[in-house]
């Protein structure tokens, strides 16, 4: 009997001093985990905007460095206009996509994205204050996953300069594809719009041309026809009306 509360007693002290360490550490390690994230959203940032590539080891201060003249601004996807009295800081489009006072239904499209959140964070690029190019978050299902990435604009709001994925779950060799560096290479000088002005960007099935020859297409990914459809489709999504086709339109006035 009085084995039985010992042995109670000292696994209730045990499951107690477990209890304590783990919430002490995921307390603990949650400004670490915000930082970390922060980072890797710098890092994909400057892959996109061409500034930097993922075999490069950078440090804290090297990620500083590159990043010093990249501004972030929190844009209204409505109206695009930015929203210069609200720190980016503050603002994770993702999450605000998920709250249903900080976003709104999405029209149908292809993308299924299913809320667009009212407001979203854009990297301006400005060396020496001059805007240079914008990189702006991207998200839409694959064929398994929704991709996760930044496609980074040119100042005139039309040609390409970068496209980088950070998180998507297609298979490796086949949608997977979308990480590899020769694919991502075609990207550069495409033209995501017509002279119309619609968003006409397309991963093609085959090969397409050079930037030059065939502006608004570019190589599908072999095996991947799926997955490729999926970057037409959400590139197309958020380069157009309802998502920061407006915020393109003002840039191109202010040019
Ligand atoms: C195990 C497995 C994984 C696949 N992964 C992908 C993928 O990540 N992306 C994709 O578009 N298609 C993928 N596919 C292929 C599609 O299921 C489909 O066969 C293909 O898109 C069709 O034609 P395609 O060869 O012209 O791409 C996969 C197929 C299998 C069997």
């Amino acid at each position: 009997m009085n084995s039985a509360r010992t042995i109670l007693g000292f696994a209730a002290a045990v499951c107690l001093v477990c209890a304590v360490l783990v919430s002490g550490s995921a307390v603990a390690l949650r400004s670490l985990q915000v930082e970390n994230a922060e980072r890797e959203r710098q890092r994909n940032v400057l892959y996109a905007a061409g500034l930097a590539t993922p075999d490069e080891d950078l440090d804290e201060a090297a990620l500083a460095a590159r990043f010093g003249d990249i501004r972030a601004v929190v844009v209204d996807l409505e109206t695009g206009e930015e929203l210069p009295d609200v720190d980016p800081a503050t603002v994770d489009p993702l999450v605000e996509a998920g709250l249903a006072d900080s976003s709104r239904p999405a029209p149908d499209n292809p993308a299924r994205i299913r809320r667009i959140e009212d407001r979203s964070v854009v990297y301006r690029v400005e060396p020496a204050g001059r805007l240079e190019a914008v990189v702006l978050p991207v998200r839409g299902q694959g064929l398994w996953s929704v991709l996760y990435g930044f496609v980074a604009l040119e100042s005139d709001g039309n040609t390409v300069r970068g496209l980088t994925f950070y998180d998507h779950r297609e298979t490796p060799g086949l949608g997977g594809e979308v990480d590899n560096p020769a694919w991502k290479a075609l990207w550069p000088g495409r033209r995501v719009f017509s002279d119309a002005g619609e968003a006409v960007i397309e991963v093609v099935r085959g090969a397409a041309g050079s930037p030059l020859d065939d502006p608004h297409r570019v190589d599908g990914l072999a095996g991947a026809t799926m997955t490729s459809r999926g970057v037409t489709n959400l590139l197309r999504f958020w380069l157009g009306e309802a998502g920061f086709g407006p915020y393109l339109e003002q840039l191109d006035e202010a040019d």
